[in-house]
Formats: C-alpha cells, structure tokens, sequence
C-alpha cells in the first residue's frame, strides 16, 4: 500500500492506494485557520502534525502495517514555517493566501527588480510567496528572526517530523522564490537577498525521490514500520495533476479548492513575459505554468456557509438552468483575499455588481460560481497569449464536484472538461508519487497513464458560450474600474 498525505488548507486528507492503483480508503481530518488580521492568514503546523497522525492512524486500521511501503505529501505551497535550534515551531505558519507583505514584495519587484527576480527564480514576488514573508518577519519580529534554524513548507515540516530528514520537493521549492526553478537548486543570490544562510535551507528532492524512511518514534506513533520509505511529494497542485494525470506536454488541470488554479504542464522551462503565470517546476520531473485565484471553492463557502447560512450546496444549484447560463445580470468579483493570477493585487476585494430589485439569491448564488470560473478565464487568456492551444482540461478539488460548475468552467472557457475516475486529485497524486518513489511504477508518466482514466467529458455547448462570451467581456471591466476604490 501507499499513503498520499494532501496538506489542504481546511483539512488534511489523506488517502490508501493499493499497488493496482486503486483507492482502498480516504479520511480527512479538519483543523482551525486563523485570520489576525485583515488579509492575514495562518496555521499552526502542530495541528497539520496532529491531524495527520491521527488521519494516517484511522486510514491503515485493519491493513498489515508492514504492507505500507511508502508515505508521500502534497502539501498547500508558499507557506513559511520556521523552526528554531530545538525544532521548535518559532511561530504560526503564515500560509499561501496571506496578504501582508505589500511593502516586501515592492521592495522585491521595484528595489531588486522583476528582471533580476525571473533571472534568478524564473518568477517575480506575489504576495504569498514564501521570500516576501521572511523579509517580513526579518523586518517585524527580529527575535523571531534570530532565531531561525530551519526553513521549511508546510509539507516539508510533516516529513520533517515522519523521517527526520530536512528535505523539500522541487515544485514545492519552486514557489518560496528562492528557489532557481531552472536549474532546480536554491538561489545562492535570492537567500542573499533575504539574509538567509543555506544551512537554514531543505535539501532539495525530485518529488517522486526517497527522502528516507519512518523514524522509530513515527513509526511508533503512525502505527507502521521504519521500512515505511517517504518519499519527498509536491506542492498540492504539482499532486494534483499527477493525481488527475496531467503530465508531459501541453495537459492541463483546474482545480476549484479554497484556492483556484489553472496549471498546464511542459516537458520545457518557458516563461510568461509578464510573470502573471507561476513558472514552477513539475512533479513529473519537468515544468509548469499555473495561475492561481486566491479565493475559489472559498467564496462558495462563504457565500452559502456564513452569508446565507446553508449546508446544502446542491439544493442552492438547482434552481440554476440552462437558459440562466450568460444570462445572469449579476456579477461578482471573487477577491476575498485579494487576489495573485493575473492581478498580483492584495488589496483588491470582493464585490456583486449589477443587482437589480428583482434580483433573487438564486442569481448572487450563479454569480459568485461565474466569478470564479471568469476568474479563471483570466489565467487561461494569458497562456493562450503565450500561444498556447489548450482545448481541454481535467478537473479537480471540492468544487469540481458540482455539475453545474463543470459545465460553467466549460462553457466560460469554452474548453472540454474531462472527468476522470478518481477524482481526489493531491491525496491521489501523493501516493503516486510514493508508488513511484518505491519502484511500482517506473515514471510518475507511466503511474498517472495505468492509474487515472477519462469517464466522460463535458463539451461546451455553443450558444451558452457565446452568451458567457459577451458576459466575460464585461466582467473584464469591472477590475480595473474598482481598482482605485481598493487601492
Ligand atoms: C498555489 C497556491 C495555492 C495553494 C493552495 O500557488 O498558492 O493553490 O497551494 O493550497
């Protein structure tokens, strides 16, 4: 068997594999996300640890425990946790979606340079990255600062503590922008930058690569064996698309988690001229591009969980026909946390637009589901700019499992949406990476092209797109009308 660990940002869900490929189990265990701030937001890494252990102690009850032969990770990227001498969690992990480090990434993009950031990254700073939050604590908290031992992602700090070995993953690493994504090594210029010494950094993996094995005290508390191998993992979009099976050249995955992104895989380095897209390197041992929307299944939540008070997300999208599909004279901009892809824009927010009084919840609920998905369209204009021809995608993460979702994404894309068999994306995409890391399969291509499978597919439908056509034209223009309001 194979354990796949995803490290999401509500929840930790973890997943059995079997050697046929064939998901034996999952458990997901929650745990708090704390906002101290406006636009701030963090984590305690002791309760991913916490929750990962008693996950992986729910997931393997019943099953021979020297039949685990590999643990692997995906893990929410950019996050900054920091330990001290002792190993110590010097403070809570300031995560993916954080927004307070405005002034760094100035300092980053206009002081150092865009052109000097890609030379040495491949990508410019955003907000989120993991290079501006040091910056940040160097500047805020200088005791904490001091302190700093290790320096680690959020994945990176669970296989810290299962093997004992300070490792990170090459996709993972690639988002801390510190990391020469080209070359796959750390920037000796960019830890310069933040007054880093590499001692304080992982050694750096291939995701599918053995870092090592169970230490004799994890091993102890998961209830496996210290044959147990872990193998290195990836950032969870890197797993994702592993795990839906978008690897080799020109394939592409959209995932609608609290984060929505848009990731189309490469067997090259390339860069986007305008940085708007992430150039990262790939779990399958070669490269992406992806855009990222801070703010995706999440404005579902908030919209349906803490404004409207409702648990039941099917129920609110049944009302929605297809005739309602480009006809909704409601929009809504879905930068709850401001937003990364293509904006780089802490400071933007969300809004509805376009009410009338005889508008209903049924059409806000629509809205917010065809903000995202024009959000996303966003991303998907500037690959195509890049001359990309993507006609089709696969799908994933908590939102992909609302029909009429899919068939917005679609429609607004105006792209095939293809649905696979297995549909648990990072968690799936972990254990490959475990089943790969410990020789089952012999590339992370071959486990992804014997594991994963289309069952249907979704074809935009020709009027509804171009009613979505004209509807995304104007939602175009409603970014850069409200930005000085936000600014
Ligand atoms: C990607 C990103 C998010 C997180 C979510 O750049 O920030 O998708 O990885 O967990």
């Amino acid at each position: 068997y194979y354990i796949g660990v995803d490290l999401g940002t509500s929840s930790v869900k973890l997943l059995l594999m079997d050697k046929q490929g064939t998901v034996v189990k999952t458990v997901s265990k929650e745990y708090p996300i704390s906002f101290p701030k406006p636009g701030w937001s963090e984590q305690n890494p002791y309760d991913w640890y916490e929750q990962s252990v008693a996950g992986i102690r729910e997931l393997t009850v019943g099953i021979k425990k020297e039949e685990v032969a590999g643990i692997s990770f995906g893990g929410q990227m950019h996050g900054l946790v920091i330990l001290d001498e002792n190993d110590k969690v010097i403070r809570p992990a300031i995560l993916w979606n954080d927004g307070r480090t405005t002034k760094e990434c100035e300092y980053l993009n206009n002081t150092i340079g865009k052109g000097k950031l890609t030379e040495y990254t491949a990508n410019i700073a955003f907000a989120g990255f993991t290079a501006p939050k040091i910056l940040w604590v160097r500047e805020n908290e200088p005791e904490n600062f001091q302190k700093i031992r290790k320096i680690m992602l959020p994945k990176d700090y669970l296989a810290y503590r299962f093997s004992g070995v300070h490792a990170t993953d090459v996709s993972d690493a690639s988002g801390m922008l510190l990391f020469d994504v080209k070359n796959r090594c750390w920037s000796e210029e960019m830890l310069e930058i933040c007054g880093i010494s590499k001692d304080c950094m992982a050694r750096v993996f291939e995701s599918y690569e053995c870092i090592g094995h169970l230490t004799e005290e994890a091993a102890e508390k998961l209830g496996l064996t210290t044959d147990t191998a872990v193998i290195a993992g990836a950032g969870d979009n890197a797993a994702a698309a592993v795990g839906t099976g978008t690897v080799g050249d020109g394939s592409c995955n959209i995932s609608l988690g609290t984060s929505g992104t848009i990731f189309i895989s490469s067997m090259t380095f390339g860069v986007d001229a305008n940085n708007a897209l992430h150039a990262f390197a790939h779990a399958d041992g070669h490269y992406h591009l992806m855009g990222c929307m801070l703010s995706a299944a999440s404005c579902n939540k908030w919209w349906l969980d803490d404004i409207i008070g409702t648990g039941d997300y099917a129920k609110e999208q049944e009302g929605i026909t297809d005739e309602m599909l480009g006809s909704n004279h409601v929009f809504y901009l879905p930068y709850l946390m401001g937003e990364r892809s293509p904006h780089n824009n802490p400071l933007a927010r969300a809004t509805f637009t376009g009410m009338t009084m005889d508008t209903t919840r049924t059409d806000m609920t629509q809205a917010v589901l065809e903000g995202v998905a024009f959000a996303i369209r966003d991303s998907f204009e500037v690959a195509k700019s890049l001359g990309m021809k993507i006609t089709e995608t696969k799908i994933c993460g908590g939102g992909a499992k609302s029909p009429l979702w899919r068939k917005m994404i679609a429609n607004i894309l105006n792209i095939r949406v293809c649905v696979l068999d297995k549909e648990e994306g990072p968690s799936l995409g972990a254990a490959m990476l475990a089943a790969v890391g410990t020789g089952a399969y012999e590339t992370v291509e071959a486990a992804a092209g014997q594991i994963v499978h289309v069952v249907d597919t979704i074809e935009p439908d020709a009027e509804i797109a171009a009613r979505y056509e004209e509807k995304y034209r104007q939602f175009q223009q409603i970014y850069p009308a409200l930005k000085p309001v936000f600014d």
